[in-house]
């Protein structure tokens, strides 16, 4: 799962582990004909991590369900949430 929180100097591991698996989406989906990769943001969910007043984590992994549940003939190589194409960040 990766981040749609833009590049800063304030979380220097986390943010370069975003622009890694970014980038592997993007070279994976390239090179792997029939199979669809694509990078999912689940937004800002509460969980031990996101803390207190995010989205609940139903509506988070519901966008990660999609994603893992496309089917043939489906984006490949995208950045979504919630099943719609964000840019990436
Ligand atoms: N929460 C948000 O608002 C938010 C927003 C954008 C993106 N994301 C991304 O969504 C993903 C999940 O985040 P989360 O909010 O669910 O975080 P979390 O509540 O902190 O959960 C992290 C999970 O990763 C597991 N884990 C940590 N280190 C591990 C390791 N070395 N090997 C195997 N498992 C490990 C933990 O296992 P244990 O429980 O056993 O420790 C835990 O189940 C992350 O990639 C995060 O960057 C989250």
């Amino acid at each position: 799962m990766s981040s749609e929180v833009a590049p800063s100097g304030s979380t220097p591991a986390y943010t370069l582990s975003k622009i890694g698996l970014n980038a592997l989406t993007r070279m994976l989906a390239a090179e792997l004909d029939g199979m669809l990769v694509n990078a999912v943001c689940p937004g800002w969910v509460a969980t031990d991590m996101g803390g207190a007043g995010g989205r609940p984590v139903a509506e988070g992994a519901a966008g990660v369900v999609w994603a893992a549940t496309l089917p043939d003939g489906g984006p490949t190589g995208g950045f979504f949430r919630d099943g719609r194409p964000l840019a990436w960040p």
